[in-house]
C-alpha cells in the first residue's frame, strides 16, 4: 500500500512538472481572468437542445451581455446520444441536436462567441451517458474537431472511474486537451474531493471547491458540507452564502490562471432579494470566482441582467492582479457581519457583508488594513463617495457594500 501511495505521488510531481513546463512555453495563455459565459445546468438540467443554445448565443447580443465580457456558451451533460457510435466515438443526440455539435460551433462562433460542452471523468456521466474514462485522447479529439472552445469535465461515472485518484482521472484529461491541437479551456468539476486547492491548480484553468450550488440564498436543508474541509463533499448542495462561508478557509489558494470556481450563477434562477442578488454577485467577483450565468436568458428579469452587467463589479472580476479577496477575521462579527478585503491594480478592495435577515447598522475603518493608504473610496453598487476613510452606516438584509479603494 505504502508503495502504491509513492508512486502516485510522484505521477502528481510529473502532472505539476508538465504544467509548469507548459506555462513557461507561453503555450497556453487562457484563463488569465476568470472565464464569462453562460452553462445550461441550473435552469434546464438534462432536457437540451440546439435552440436552447441559438437563442441564448442571440440574447448574448441583445441583451448586452457579449459586450459586458461574457463570451463562453457551454452546453452541459444531457447533449449526448446514450451510447458511442459503433465506432467508440461521442455522438450528439440526434432528436435534441439535429445539425450536429460541429454547425453548432460554428453558429456561436460567427456571432463572436466560444462554446464550451461536457463530459466526464467516469464511465458514465451524472444523466448516465458516455462518460470520457478510457477515451480521453479521442474524446478531446472529437471536441477539438467540432470547434469546441470549452471543456467542464464532471466527476460522476460508477465506481470504476472513482477507484482511481482524482488528480489521476483530471490529469488525463488535461493532458489529452494539450494533444488536440486545439486550444480548450479546461473548466474541473470534482466537486472539493480530497481538496483540490492543494492540487488542482495544476491541473484545470478553473477547478469546483464544493458539491453543486442550489438555487437558494440560504436554504442549508440538503447541504452536508459547511466547511471546505469537510469530508463529505460531493453532489450535495448548498447555498450561496454557505458557499461564501467555504472561501474564508481556502480563498488564499486562487492563482492567476488557475481560478477557484464556487459553481453556477444563481441570479436569475433562485428567489433573491435585489441585495441577495447583489451579494452573490459580488463575492464570486472579488473571489475571482468563474461567472457563469445559470438562469434562461430569454426570461430574466431587468433586475438580474443590470446586476450581471453591472462593469463595476464585473472589472473587479477581471483585475489584472488576479488576486481574490481574503476574510478579515479582526473585522468581521462571527455571524453577524464580514469584512473581507484585497489588493486590486488601482489599490485595493473592501467587502461588508450582513449575513443577517435584518438590517444593522456598521461602523468600519477603511484604512489601516495594510494595503495602501487611501486617496480615494468608492461604494461600487451605488457610486458614492465616501467624505472620509470610515465608513458609518446601515446594510439591509444580506446586503453587501463593496468600497474601492484607490491608493496612491
Ligand atoms: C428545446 O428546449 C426548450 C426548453 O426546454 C423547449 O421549450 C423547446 O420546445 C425545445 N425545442 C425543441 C425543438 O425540442
Ligand atoms: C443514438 O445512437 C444510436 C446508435 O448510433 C442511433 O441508432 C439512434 O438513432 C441515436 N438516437 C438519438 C436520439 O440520437
Ligand atoms: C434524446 O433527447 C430527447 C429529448 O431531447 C430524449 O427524450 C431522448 O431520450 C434522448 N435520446 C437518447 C438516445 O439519449
Ligand atoms: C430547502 O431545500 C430543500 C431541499 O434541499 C427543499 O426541500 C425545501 O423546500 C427548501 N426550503 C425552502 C424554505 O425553500
Ligand atoms: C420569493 O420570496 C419572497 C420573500 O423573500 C416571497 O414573498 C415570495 O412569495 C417568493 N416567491 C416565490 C415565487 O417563491
Ligand atoms: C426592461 O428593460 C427594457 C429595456 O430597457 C424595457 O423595454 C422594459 O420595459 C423593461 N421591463 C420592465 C418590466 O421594466
Ligand atoms: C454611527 O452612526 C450612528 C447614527 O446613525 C451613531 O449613533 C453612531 O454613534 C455612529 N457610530 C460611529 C462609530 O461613529
Amino acid at each position: 500500500m505504502e508503495v502504491k501511495r509513492h508512486f502516485s505521488w510522484r505521477s502528481l510531481v510529473t502532472i505539476a512538472a508538465l504544467c509548469l513546463f507548459h506555462v513557461t512555453a507561453g503555450e497556453t495563455t487562457l484563463g488569465q481572468t476568470p472565464q464569462m459565459g453562460w452553462n445550461s445546468w441550473n435552469t434546464f438540467k438534462a432536457i437540451i437542445n440546439e435552440s436552447v443554445i441559438h437563442e441564448t448565443a442571440r440574447l448574448f447580443g441583445t441583451l448586452g451581455l457579449q459586450k459586458a465580457g461574457y463570451n463562453y456558451v457551454v452546453i452541459d451533460d444531457g447533449w449526448a446520444n446514450h451510447s458511442r457510435t459503433a465506432d467508440g466515438y461521442l455522438q450528439a443526440n440526434v432528436t435534441g441536436f439535429p445539425s450536429g455539435i460541429k454547425a453548432l460551433a460554428d453558429k456561436v462562433h460567427a456571432q463572436g462567441l466560444k462554446l464550451g460542452i461536457y463530459s466526464d471523468s467516469g464511465i458514465l456521466t451524472c444523466d448516465f451517458k458516455p462518460g470520457s474514462w478510457g477515451y480521453e485522447e479521442r474524446d478531446a479529439q472529437t471536441f477539438a474537431s467540432w470547434g469546441v472552445d470549452y471543456l467542464k469535465y464532471d466527476n460522476c461515472g460508477g465506481f470504476e472511474g472513482m477507484t482511481e485518484a482524482s488528480q489521476v482521472r483530471f490529469g488525463t484529461m488535461k493532458n489529452a486537451l494539450e494533444l488536440s491541437g486545439r486550444k480548450i479551456f479546461y473548466s474541473v468539476c470534482e466537486w472539493g474531493f480530497q481538496f483540490p486547492w492543494r492540487w488542482g491548480g495544476g491541473i484545470g484553468h478553473s477547478y469546483r471547491i464544493s458539491g453543486d450550488i442550489t438555487a437558494s440564498f440560504t436554504n442549508e436543508t440538503g447541504c452536508a458540507c459547511k466547511t471546505a474541509y469537510c469530508l463529505n463533499t460531493g453532489y450535495a448542495g448548498c447555498s450561496v452564502l454557505t458557499i461564501i462561508n467555504k472561501m474564508r478557509e481556502i480563498s488564499q489558494y486562487g492563482v492567476q490562471g488557475h481560478w477557484l470556481d464556487m459553481d453556477m450563477l444563481e441570479i436569475g434562477v433562485a428567489n433573491m432579494t435585489l441585495y441577495q442578488q447583489q451579494t452573490h454577485f459580488t463575492f464570486w467577483s472579488a473571489l475571482k470566482s468563474p461567472l457563469i450565468i445559470g438562469a434562461d436568458l430569454s426570461r430574466l428579469s431587468n433586475e438580474s441582467l443590470a446586476i450581471l452587467t453591472n462593469k463595476n463589479i464585473i472589472a473587479l472580476n477581471q483585475d489584472s492582479l488576479g488576486k481574490p479577496v481574503s476574510y478579515v477575521e479582526t473585522l468581521s462579527e462571527d455571524g453577524l457581519w464580514q469584512v473581507w478585503a484585497g489588493n486590486i491594480e488601482s489599490g485595493y478592495v473592501v467587502l461588508l457583508l450582513n449575513e443577517k435577515s435584518y438590517p444593522q447598522t456598521i461602523s468600519l475603518q477603511l484604512s489601516n488594513l495594510g494595503l495602501g493608504t487611501p486617496r480615494k473610496i468608492v461604494e461600487l453598487w451605488s457610486e458614492k463617495t465616501l467624505k472620509t476613510n470610515a465608513f458609518n452606516g446601515t446594510l439591509q438584509p444580506y446586503q453587501t457594500l463593496v468600497f474601492k479603494i484607490d491608493t496612491a
